[in-house]
C-alpha cells in the first residue's frame, strides 16, 4: 500500500510530536508544513527535512499531493482549518479541542461527512495502555454498574505562558484548564462510561494567580502581557441520564504540592472499583482495581503495565484510519457532545445555577 501523503499545519510545541510520529511511521511520508511563525517554519523544515514550508496554511491544502493533516493550532482556529481542509478534500487529525464551541463542532462533522474525508479529534488519552486496561476491565463487568465517577487534573503552577499567550485570552482559547485539560478528562470519562447522556450540571469557575501573574510554567513570572480572561480552575458536578454522577475538577494554577501535575480517574460500580492515578505523566503503577474477594475488599494493581505514548499511538491510529478506510473511535459527534457539555459547564458557572441540558 502506498504510504499516507501529509501535511502539518501549526509547527508549536504539540505539533513536534504529530511531526516526529509522521517522520517514523513506515506508512507515512511527511511532505509539507505550515506556521505563521517563521522561526518554527524554520525549525520543522529543517528538522525533518521538508523542502515544501509555508506561512499560509492554503498553501498546504492547495497541495494535491497531500492526502492528510495534523491541525495542530491554537483553539479558535480548529474549526476554520479543519473545514478547509475537509473541503480540500484532506483527511483530518484535528488537536482538543475540537473547536470553541459546539455550533462549530457541529459545522466540522458536517463538513466530514459531507466530504467523506475522515475527522479524528486527538483525544490521545483514551490511547494510553492504562486506559486501555481500565477500559477492558469496565467492559468485562469487573466493576458492575458505574453509578459514580470523579475525574481531577490539578496543577500547581501550570498556566502556559509565555509562549503559549493565547491560552489565556478566551476569544482565541475558550477557556481556561476545562476547555485545556477538562475535555480529556471529559472525553475519558464518558468513553468509560459507555457514553451516557449528560443530563444536568452545577459548576463553578475561578481566576486567582492568572490575573496576578502567578503560577505560570516553568517559573516564568507572568504571561507576555496579555491579559488573563480565562479561569485557572474549573469544578463540575454533571449528572449522567443512566443514573450515574460525575465530579470533574481541573486547575492550571492551586496552592497544593509544588510541581504538582496530576490526573485522575476514578470509577466506582456495585461489583469494584477502578482508579487511574497519573502523577506527572507516570508510566507505570497507575491502575489500582478494587473488588471483594471472600468478602473481604482487595487491590490489584497490574504493576508490569507500561502505559506508552498516547499521543503516538492516536497518531498512528489515524493513519491506520484513513489507510484502512476505518472509523476513528472518537466520532466527530462526540467532539460535538462534548463541546456541549463544556457550554453547559461554563454557563453554569457564570450563571451560578444548576443548566440542564438538551
Ligand atoms: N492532545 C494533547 O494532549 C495536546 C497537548 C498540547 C496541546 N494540544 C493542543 O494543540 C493545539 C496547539 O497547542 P500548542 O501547545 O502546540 O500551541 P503552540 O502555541 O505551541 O503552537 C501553535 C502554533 O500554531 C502557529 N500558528 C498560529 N496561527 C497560525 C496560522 N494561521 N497558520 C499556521 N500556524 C499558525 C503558531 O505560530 C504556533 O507555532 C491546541 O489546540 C492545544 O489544545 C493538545
Amino acid at each position: 500500500m502506498a504510504p499516507l501523503r501529509v501535511g502539518v499545519i501549526g509547527a508549536g510545541t504539540v505539533a513536534a510530536g504529530h511531526l516526529r510520529t509522521y517522520a517514523r511511521h513506515p506508512g507515512v511520508t511527511l511532505v509539507a508544513v505550515s506556521d505563521v511563525s517563521h522561526e518554527r517554519l524554520a525549525w520543522a523544515a529543517r528538522e525533518f527535512d521538508l523542502a515544501r514550508a509555508f506561512t499560509d496554511y492554503r498553501q498546504l491544502l492547495a497541495l494535491p499531493d497531500v492526502q492528510a493533516v495534523s491541525v495542530c493550532l491554537p483553539n479558535w482556529l480548529h474549526a476554520t482549518v479543519t473545514i478547509e481542509a475537509l473541503h480540500a478534500g484532506k483527511h483530518v487529525l484535528c488537536e482538543k479541542p475540537p473547536a470553541l464551541t459546539a455550533a462549530d463542532a457541529q459545522r466540522m462533522a458536517e463538513a466530514a461527512a459531507a466530504s467523506g474525508r475522515t475527522l479524528m479529534i486527538c483525544f490521545n488519552y483514551r490511547y494510553r495502555n492504562d486506559t486501555r486496561f481500565v477500559k477492558r476491565v469496565v467492559a468485562a463487568g469487573a466493576l458492575g454498574s458505574v453509578y459514580y465517577a470523579k475525574a481531577s487534573w490539578l496543577r500547581c503552577a501550570g498556566i502556559p505562558g509565555p509562549q503559549g499567550c493565547w491560552f489565556n485570552r478566551k476569544a482565541l482559547a475558550g477557556g481556561g484548564p476545562l476547555i485545556d485539560l477538562g475535555v480529556h478528562l471529559l472525553d475519558l470519562s464518558l468513553w468509560l462510561l459507555g457514553h451516557p447522556r449528560p443530563r444536568s450540571v452545577t459548576a463553578s469557575t475561578y481566576a486567582v494567580f492568572g490575573p496576578r501573574g502567578q503560577h505560570f510554567f516553568e517559573g516564568t513570572p507572568a504571561p507576555c502581557g496579555e491579559p488573563f480572561e480565562v479561569e485557572d480552575l474549573a469544578s463540575a458536578f454533571i449528572r449522567l441520564d443512566n443514573g450515574a454522577t460525575l465530579l470533574v475538577e481541573t486547575s492550571w494554577a492551586l496552592h497544593t504540592t509544588p510541581g504538582r501535575d496530576e490526573y485522575t480517574l476514578q470509577l466506582y460500580g456495585d461489583r469494584g472499583g477502578a482508579e487511574l492515578d497519573v502523577r506527572n505523566y507516570a508510566q507505570t503503577g497507575t491502575v489500582h482495581v478494587y473488588g471483594d474477594m471472600a468478602g473481604v475488599p482487595v487491590e490489584s494493581t497490574p504493576s508490569a503495565l507500561q502505559a506508552g505514548s498516547g499521543h503516538t499511538a492516536a497518531i498512528s491510529d489515524f493513519v491506520d484510519c484513513v489507510r484502512q478506510g476505518r472509523a476513528p473511535a472518537a466520532s466527530p459527534q462526540e467532539g460535538v457532545a462534548l463541546m456541549q457539555l463544556i457550554e453547559a459547564i461554563y454557563r453554569s458557572a457564570e450563571e451560578k445555577r444548576e443548566v440542564t441540558l438538551p
